[in-house]
């Protein structure tokens, strides 16, 4: 099997990982953010009127603190790319703890999910635009690839968990920050779409889930959903794109 999701807390569960070639993350976002779903979720449950299950978000925040504690864990055993996706609190803070370990950090990418709603409680008026933090080592293997698209933008997968990504989203990242083959890892794996991302594109998988119920979900979703989609596609990648350029341009000089 080409994925392997641990129940736990990612310090504990995978300790054991030594080294990683990339490391994809969407780790909680602030608590800002989490306090205005909530706020959001409450209030259209009461316009409704009508019962509507309220999807609260079933765990915690996190602050510059967790933030800090997370790069200076991981990035040292990740060999290759860091990629965070995160709000636009975090985003600044994501950016600042990579540059302090060492790395060479890009300006955030949004990601834009067509059609979503303006919020106008907690955190609002915002539009659900998230932030996509990539660092790469500060060595000449890593600089002719990676961070190429402007934007993201891939609409929001209707009906999936809460707080889970769309899975067009994790393969295009997966795509342009890996190669094939790759361990690719994300420690808060939430559903494991992350997995799934890495699993369907010829990379291999791990990561951790905090909370066992999700974790129970995300091992029968990752059995039906993490399978090599097609072993005999050439992917189209920002990565082999920025080489093909350069190729191109090295040709016509
Ligand atoms: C934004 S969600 C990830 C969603 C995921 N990308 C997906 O598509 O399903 C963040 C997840 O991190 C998990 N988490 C938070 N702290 C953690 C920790 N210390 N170890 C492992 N998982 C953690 C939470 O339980 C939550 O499911």
């Amino acid at each position: 099997m080409d994925w392997d999701l641990r129940c736990g807390d990612w310090r504990f569960q995978l300790a054991d990982v030594e080294h990683v070639d990339a490391l994809i993350v969407d780790a909680p976002y602030s608590k800002k953010t989490h306090t205005g779903h909530d706020a959001a979720m409450a209030r259209l449950e009461r316009l409704r009127n009508r019962g509507t299950e309220r999807r609260e978000i079933v765990y915690d925040g996190w602050s510059e603190l967790d933030v800090r504690a997370f790069v200076k864990a991981w990035s040292p055993r990740c060999l290759g790319w860091f990629v965070t996706v995160t709000d636009h609190v975090l985003a600044p803070v994501w950016a600042a703890a990579l540059e302090d370990a060492g790395r060479y950090v890009f300006a955030p990418l949004p990601w834009v999910a067509p059609g979503s709603r303006v919020r106008l409680v907690g955190d609002g008026p915002s539009c659900w635009t998230c932030w996509i933090v990539v660092a790469r080592p500060r060595t000449r293997e890593f600089t002719n690839w990676g961070t190429l698209p402007g934007a993201y933008v891939i609409n929001a997968d209707r009906g999936s968990h809460i707080g889970g990504k769309p899975i067009a989203l994790m393969e295009a990242l997966v795509r342009d920050y890996t190669r094939p083959g790759d361990l690719v890892c994300d420690p808060c794996a939430g559903y494991g779409t992350t997995l799934a991302a890495a699993v369907r594109n010829g990379r291999r998988g791990v990561g951790a889930e905090l909370d066992p119920e999700t974790h129970a979900k995300a091992l029968a979703w990752l059995d039906r959903n993490a399978r090599a989609v097609d072993m005999f596609t050439t992917h189209d990648s920002a990565p082999a794109r920025a080489v093909e350029q350069l190729q191109l341009e090295e040709v016509t000089r």
